[in-house]
């Protein structure tokens, strides 16, 4: 139900917009992916409801991560608190160290062989992200949270024609968030308490409030 009054609401909306606001993200959307041949509009609108649910969901989640990051790791706190410019840093290692997104997923176009198993179309690989950035070649020492990592290889985001367009921007508002409540008076070391987190397959996204922590 819900997803049908989304779709409704998008339908509503691009017309709208193309008329009135010609300058409007939607239309934007449409006037782009029409320009490289992208005609069918419940196409566009998927890609305009994914841009929405990622902005929101996974911003969140790299919100509420960071929050518990600075709660739980005391001298990195310190140094933020002293010095807002290292916000992108912890932002950053937290992006590494844990995600808000978990995985992707990539499907067999071709059957053969797949880092040494032989896999047919059409199947699913789950391309867990979050372990990636905990292996040791690509970030040594990959257990300890330390926002001055030199050479730091992140994985979150995905990688190839289909790794996440909205990076620079999720990792600008999450700043801009934070900034806000840590000058809004937020002592982050009162976010050190249990959390739990949202239930889901692919998203880490904490909530304060009641429980144990878990997994
Ligand atoms: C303003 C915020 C964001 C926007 C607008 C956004 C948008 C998108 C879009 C449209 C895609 C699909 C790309 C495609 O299939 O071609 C995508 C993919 C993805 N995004 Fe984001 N995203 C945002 C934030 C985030 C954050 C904070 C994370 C992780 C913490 C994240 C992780 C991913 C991942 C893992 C993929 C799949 C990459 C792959 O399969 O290679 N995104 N994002």
């Amino acid at each position: 139900l819900a997803a049908e009054h989304l779709l409704e609401l998008f339908h509503s909306l691009l017309p709208a917009r193309q008329s009135g606001h010609p300058r409007g993200l939607l239309s934007m959307l449409s006037q782009e992916a029409r320009h490289i041949g992208y005609e069918d509009t419940n196409v566009i609108i998927a890609n305009g409801i994914g841009f929405l649910s990622q902005a929101y969901e996974a911003t969140a989640g790299l919100i509420g991560n960071t929050l518990l990051a600075l709660s739980a790791h005391r001298i990195s706190r310190q140094q933020v608190l002293a010095n807002f410019d290292l916000l992108p840093h912890i932002i950053q290692e937290v992006l590494r160290f844990d995600p808000a997104i978990q995985n992707t997923r990539r499907f067999v176009a071709q059957s053969g062989m797949v880092a040494g198993h032989h896999m047919h179309e059409g199947e699913t690989i789950l391309v867990v992200l979050a372990a990636a950035n905990r292996d040791a070649v690509a970030n040594p020492d990959p257990d300890r949270f330390e926002i001055h990592r030199a050479n730091r290889r992140i994985f979150t985001f995905g990688a190839g024609d289909h790794n996440c367009p909205g990076k620079m921007l999720a990792a600008t508002i999450a700043r801009a968030g934070i900034e806000q409540l840590l000058t809004s008076g937020l002592d982050p070391e009162s976010l050190n308490v249990p959390v739990l987190y949202r239930p889901s397959v692919n998203t880490r996204i904490p909530i304060w409030g009641a429980g144990e922590r878990s997994a």
